[in-house]
């Protein structure tokens, strides 16, 4: 298993690229299973998850070709059950249900596995198919839904905002009879990538990235082309790479207002982050940064995916930090992989208060999920001495070349495998 092996202390100087989003191509290559045309897909991250995705997509009859950052699928017959194993073990993958059961009129998926940063259950995703007419039963480990008389749209209001059940009822919908109004919908960025991407397969929807999505049912999509969205959890986590060492980094190929609510925690904090183009932003900081309590929220609030990563980054501020997560119930992991490097962190119920400014020394260090460990690379940046990371995998997972993208900006960090 690969580790990184990281020499702290370098201010990081110069620019790195952001790569497509990992948490919109993977509904993105779900959603051309809706197709029986060839579709392509650019900007596509070389990620395991991704990889996993097009097992799965072939698993099911399409034929997937990854050329460099492109991705060619054509999923001209396709069966409705997916590999128990492979669904079983990303979740991302859940969004192929909506697909199946809207083309297909049937779906078999494993249920997810579990996952380290909490329960994440299914039920809305569930609760929604049934709204727009399927039959769902669970039984050995799979889920059955069927909807012999195709679907019909109807208003689904959801309890609780869900990105990828959001995701899941849009590719249900978009060839279901009828129109379907999905209120209280999550309005992250990856979603309204994904309507893009169906609109420009033929289907209707409005409303994509606000809370209320109108989706009129077509009877069929054709093929498309389309550039996924920049990953704005990679960006962010160069935003705080650059404010912890204490840098200069220009980051390009971004979306700076999907980071607001970084940015203003950033500038809060003490760094000076400006919006040098519509893609580029700057981040600087000569250290002197100053506690910023923070709550995690959906979009446009405080990013979870972002929360380990600043949690580093109040290691090193002055004062104390609050930092409440309220979307994922068991997202503190990396707090003790924190403190076994030397910084203060109190965890309480959903809370984690840091009392900054406490040298970093290197240890070794074991990663428990994707941000944790992104967390950790940007702690060991900070630390004095070496770190090695283990379990990194998680990390490749969701960033592409991380130890190229950091060396290329002045980090000392190389891949042990
Ligand atoms: C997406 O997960 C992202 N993954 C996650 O990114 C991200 O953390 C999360 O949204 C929140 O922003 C992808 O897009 C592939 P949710 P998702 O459904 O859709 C509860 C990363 O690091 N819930 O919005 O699975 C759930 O348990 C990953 O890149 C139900 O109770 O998250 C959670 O507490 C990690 N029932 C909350 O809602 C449901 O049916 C939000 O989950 C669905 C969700």
């Amino acid at each position: 298993m690969d580790s990184l092996l990281i020499k702290g202390g370098v201010p990081l100087h110069g620019e790195v690229n952001i790569s497509g989003a990992k948490n919109a191509v993977l509904p993105i290559m779900a959603a051309t299973l809706l197709t029986s045309e060839p579709c392509v897909i650019r900007r596509v991250p070389n990620l395991s998850d991704v990889r996993f995705m097009g097992q799965i997509l072939n698993w099911l009859g399409a034929q997937v070709r990854f050329e460099g950052e492109v991705v060619h699928v054509r999923a001209k017959k396709i069966k409705g059950a997916g590999d128990y194993d492979l669904i079983r073990k990303m979740r991302g993958s859940i969004c192929i249900m909506g697909p199946l059961l809207g083309r297909l009129r049937k779906a078999r998926v494993s249920l997810p596995g579990g996952c380290v940063i909490g329960a994440r259950p299914i039920n809305l995703h569930l609760a929604g198919l049934e709204q727009l007419g399927a039959q769902i039963q669970q039984a050995h480990g799979y889920i059955e839904a069927v909807a012999p008389q195709g679907l019909r749209g109807t208003t689904i209001r959801f309890e609780r905002i869900t990105v990828t059940g959001t995701e899941d009822l849009i590719m249900a919908a978009v060839l279901a009879r009828g129109e379907t109004v999905i209120e209280n919908a999550a309005r992250e960025p990856e979603v309204a990538d994904l309507a893009d991407l169906l609109v420009k397969m033929g289907a209707q929807i409005e409303g994509a990235g606000t809370a209320t999505i109108r989706i009129q049912g077509v009877a069929r999509l054709h093929g498309a082309e389309h550039a996924i969205i920049a990953d704005r959890i990679e960006a962010g986590t160069f935003l705080v790479a650059a404010a912890i060492t204490g840098g200069d980094l220009t980051v390009t190929g971004c979306v700076p207002e999907h980071n607001g609510a970084l940015i203003t925690k950033l500038q809060a904090a003490g760094a000076e982050v400006t919006e040098v183009d519509r893609s580029t932003l700057r981040v600087r900081s000569e250290g002197g940064l100053r506690s910023v309590d923070v709550s995690t929220a959906e979009y446009p609030g405080f990013a979870t995916d972002l929360q380990a990563q600043y949690m580093a980054l109040m290691t090193q501020a002055e004062g104390i930090a609050i930092i409440t997560e309220t979307i994922f119930e068991n997202r503190f992991m990396h707090a003790q992989e924190l403190a076994r490097m030397g910084a203060n962190i109190r965890l309480e119920g959903n809370q984690a208060i840091v009392a900054g400014r406490k040298e970093l020394t290197g240890a070794g260090v074991i990663a428990s999920d994707l941000r944790a460990s992104a967390s950790l690379v940007l702690a060991a940046l900070v630390a004095r001495g070496e770190t090695v990371i283990d379990r990194v995998y998680h990390i490749d997972r969701g960033y592409e070349k991380i130890e190229g993208k950091l060396a290329g900006v002045g980090a000392q960090i190389r891949r042990l495998d």
